[in-house]
Order: structure tokens, then C-alpha cells, then sequence
């Protein structure tokens, strides 16, 4: 076994080799720990030259890439075959590390999220960084920028944590899990159904999760008993269950009622909407909320439909406004009505106007050294989460984590495609900054 280690880089890669024993695991247990204890924070297990892994040693792994989260330690895994990643996954213990397709590509994540710094690492470079590659295959749900999301949020055992938008419960998880046996959660969502799968999910936690039906906007009220917390996370939007599931309406490509709200037991549906609106109206709206360029003749299209007969199913309405668009200038990755549907999908949900004074609120929540992290997944949610971050720099004493926002490694965005417009901004309230922002 190798192991290269770059003062520069703060980085060490480790490339065991052949088939994985007790004894070489155990050699690379102590291996891990004594980096550690030399001040390594970001390690690299390249499994290239792995042939096969027993049950007993990748337990050894595990509970070695454990002790590497619990002194902050930054962990990536290269090279994963798929029946390694599929093991892996079975032992749930994905929050605990990064799959890159090659050491290369993990390096280059690790710069641009300035946790690792630009430089040959030291030594003749190896196998491993010859780009060999085998393909990381993850199977099931995975939350967006999950390791990422961990990384920067730095839970700690007995910490307490929010999870603004716990959605499915998937970044909950692995918050549990990384601040266990006595951190605590508090989850909430506006969703009662997302609440009830997270429920379900998160049960092994026992008391130690919290969940609440509210929405984010009226943070300080709902959590009001909890604070303050070490971490708050947010993953605004839609969940995939939500987007899935032909009668929640969000999905222009499945056949289901118009009824877009996150809540279901609240507010006005789409079909409603669109019903109600006069044609400038909506045209400023799918324009505004959708950036969409043809908001005109989509909005003149949806009148002149709803005029013969309601337009009620999101297939219906997806057909009007690839009607309203001249098919030689549909856009080439999207499809014709992704605008649209994103444009009435916020209106419904009020998602923007509450983001950024919830944001605001966030900070103030947070303990001294606590972080906020939120990920958004357009350019709208985005620009809120930016500047709402700048203000509170400025005028609060509260500091930016991240210069630029964190995206998903390559191999993320492969696995899952709707990961590919996530970005993440991370805020941090210094142990110095006023109480109240
Ligand atoms: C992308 S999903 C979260 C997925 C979750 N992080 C996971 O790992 O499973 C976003 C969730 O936020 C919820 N949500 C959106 N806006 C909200 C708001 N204003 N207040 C509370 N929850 C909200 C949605 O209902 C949805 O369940």
C-alpha cells in the first residue's frame, strides 16, 4: 500500500492494493490515524487496485472513515468498483465520504471547494494519478451535494441541527448519523406527506428527531424551544417524491391534476392560477418567475385555451405551451415547458418572496461558530441566497464560507441529473458577531 501525502495539498491519498485482508486493513487503520494525527484533514482512498474487499475489513474502513469525520476530516473515495459502492450503500454510510471517478477529478473538486490548494502533489505521482478509471456506480435516492452539505456544516456529536426543508430526510440522516448517540435534529417541512415518509425514515433516531409541520418562513416561532443551532441546512424546491408523483401536478411529463403546492392542505393549485389570472398577468409572471422568452405568446395561448374549457392536467397545459413556441426554436436540453411549469410552481408556493428574510432569520438562530448551508437549484434562489449572504457580512459580522458557490462533482451530476443546477452557499456566524443580526 502507498501512501502519498502532500504538506501543500494538506492531502493524502492512500492506494490499498489486491485482494483486502484483516491484516492489510488493519495496516491501513493505523495508517489513517497516524495522518491524522500528523494534521492530515483530507484524505484520498483510492481503490483502484482494490480486487475484492472482505465483509470484516471494509467494517474496519468504516469505522476508520468515522474517526477521520470526528477530528473534521474531509474524505474521498477514487476509483470505487460498483460492488464496493453497493456495499457501502447497504451499510448506509455514504454521508461519511465523496465518490470521484478518479483521483484526479477528486483533487480538482477538493481546490475548487478550497479545501485542498493547487500544487503537483508531492512525489512521483503513482497508478492511481495515471487516470485510470472505473465508473462509480451509486444506487438509490441520494440527496444533492450530501457530503458536501456534511463537510461544510461540520456536525458534531451532541450538536444541535436544523433541517429548514427536511424533505425525504436524506440530509437529516446523515446529520443523525455524524452527530450521534446525542446530537439532535429538528426537522420541519411544509409537506405533511414528505413529513411522514421522513418520519418513517428517520424513526431509528428515536428521540433524539424532532419534526414539525410548518414552513420555513416562520422559523423562530416553530423552533423556538431548540435554540440555538450549531448548523442549519436548507435544500429549497421540490423534493423528487414530489416531482415523481403523477398527482401532485408539479411534472409536465406526467399526466396528473394541476395542482403544484407543496402543501396540499392549503393556498390556491395551478389550475386555479391560471384559471384566475388576467393574460398580462401571466405573462409577467411566467417572464419574471421563469425567465421565460416567450411568456407573451404563452400567456395569450393558456387564455385563448382556458376559453373553450379549463385547463386542468399539467399534460394539458404542457401541450398549450408547446403549442404557443415555434417548434424550430424549442430550447435543445429542456423541455418546452420547464419554464413555465418552474414560473407557476414558484407562484404557487410563494417560494421566493419568504427565502430571503427566512434566510435572514436562519442567522440568527445559529450558535457562535454555527453555519447555515442552502442549496439552491436556480439562478432566482440563487441571487437571494447570495446577496442575502452579502447583507449579513456587511452589516451583521457574519462570515461567507463559501467565495464561490460548491456545485456537484461530475460523477454526481451523472448519477443524478438533478443534481446538475445545485449550488450550495455556506454562512458562518464567528464566535464574535453581535447576538442579533
Ligand atoms: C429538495 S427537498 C429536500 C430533500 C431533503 N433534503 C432530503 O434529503 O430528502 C425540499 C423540501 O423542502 C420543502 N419546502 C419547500 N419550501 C418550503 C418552505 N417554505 N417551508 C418548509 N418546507 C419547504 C418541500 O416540501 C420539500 O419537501
Amino acid at each position: 500500500m502507498q501512501v502519498r501525502w502532500s504538506e501543500s495539498h494538506r492531502v493524502a491519498v492512500i492506494d490499498p492494493q489486491g485482494d483486502l485482508g484483516i491484516r492489510t486493513m488493519v495496516e491501513m487503520k493505523n495508517t489513517i490515524s497516524s495522518l491524522l494525527r500528523d494534521g492530515c484533514r483530507v484524505l484520498i482512498v483510492d481503490c483502484c487496485g482494490v480486487q475484492r474487499m472482505e465483509a470484516m475489513s471494509l467494517g474496519v474502513l468504516v469505522e476508520r472513515l468515522c474517526r477521520a469525520r470526528e477530528v473534521d476530516g474531509t474524505l474521498a473515495l477514487a476509483n470505487l468498483s460498483a460492488d464496493l459502492t453497493a456495499r457501502l450503500n447497504e451499510l448506509r454510510v455514504h454521508s461519511l465520504f465523496q465518490t470521484f471517478d478518479s483521483v484526479p477529478s477528486a483533487l480538482e473538486h477538493l481546490v475548487g471547494i478550497g479545501m485542498a490548494v493547487r500544487a503537483e502533489p508531492a512525489g512521483r505521482p503513482g497508478p492511481a494519478l495515471s487516470g485510470r478509471r472505473r465508473r462509480s456506480a451509486v444506487s438509490g435516492h441520494v440527496p444533492v451535494l450530501l457530503a458536501e452539505v456534511i463537510q461544510v456544516l461540520r456536525p458534531r456529536i451532541g450538536g444541535r441541527y436544523l433541517d429548514a426543508t427536511v424533505g425525504l430526510g436524506g440530509h437529516a440522516e446523515a446529520i443523525l448519523q455524524a452527530t450521534g448517540p446525542t446530537g439532535v435534529l429538528w426537522g420541519i417541512d411544509r409537506d405533511e406527506e414528505a413529513l411522514a415518509v421522513a418520519r418513517e425514515r428517520l424513526a431509528p433516531f428515536g428521540n433524539r428527531v424532532r419534526l414539525l409541520h410548518a414552513r420555513y418562513e416562520a422559523l423562530p416561532q416553530s423552533v423556538e424551544s431548540a435554540l440555538p443551532f450549531d448548523g442549519i441546512s436548507f435544500d429549497l424546491g421540490v423534493s423528487s417524491r414530489q416531482l415523481d408523483e403523477a398527482e401532485r401536478g408539479f411534472s409536465f411529463g406526467r399526466e396528473g391534476p394541476l395542482d403544484m403546492r407543496m402543501d396540499r392542505s392549503a393556498g390556491e393549485t395551478a389550475a386555479d392560477l391560471i384559471g384566475r389570472l388576467s393574460e398580462r398577468e401571466l405573462a409577467d409572471l411566467i417572464f419574471g418567475w421563469g425567465e421565460e422568452r416567450w411568456s407573451r405568446q404563452i400567456a395569450r395561448a393558456i387564455v385563448r385555451t382556458r376559453q373553450q374549457q379549463p385547463i386542468a392536467t399539467t399534460t394539458a397545459l404542457a401541450g398549450v405551451v408547446a403549442g404557443a413556441v415555434p417548434r424550430r426554436l424549442w430550447p435543445r436540453h429542456i423541455h418546452p415547458a420547464t419554464r413555465t411549469f418552474q414560473a407557476l410552481r414558484i407562484a404557487v408556493n410563494e417560494e421566493l418572496a419568504g427565502l430571503g428574510p427566512a434566510l435572514e432569520q436562519a442567522a440568527n438562530l445559529l450558535a457562535p461558530d454555527g453555519r447555515a448551508a442552502v442549496i439552491s437549484f436556480h439562478s432566482l434562489e440563487d441571487r437571494i441566497v447570495k446577496q442575502t449572504w452579502r447583507k449579513l457580512a456587511s452589516l451583521a459580522g457574519m462570515r461567507i464560507v463559501t467565495k464561490r458557490p460548491i456545485t456537484p462533482t461530475d460523477a454526481e451530476a451523472t448519477n443524478n441529473p438533478r443534481s446538475r443546477s445545485a449550488k450550495l452557499r455556506v454562512l458562518e456566524r464567528p464566535a464574535g458577531a453581535p447576538e442579533e443580526a
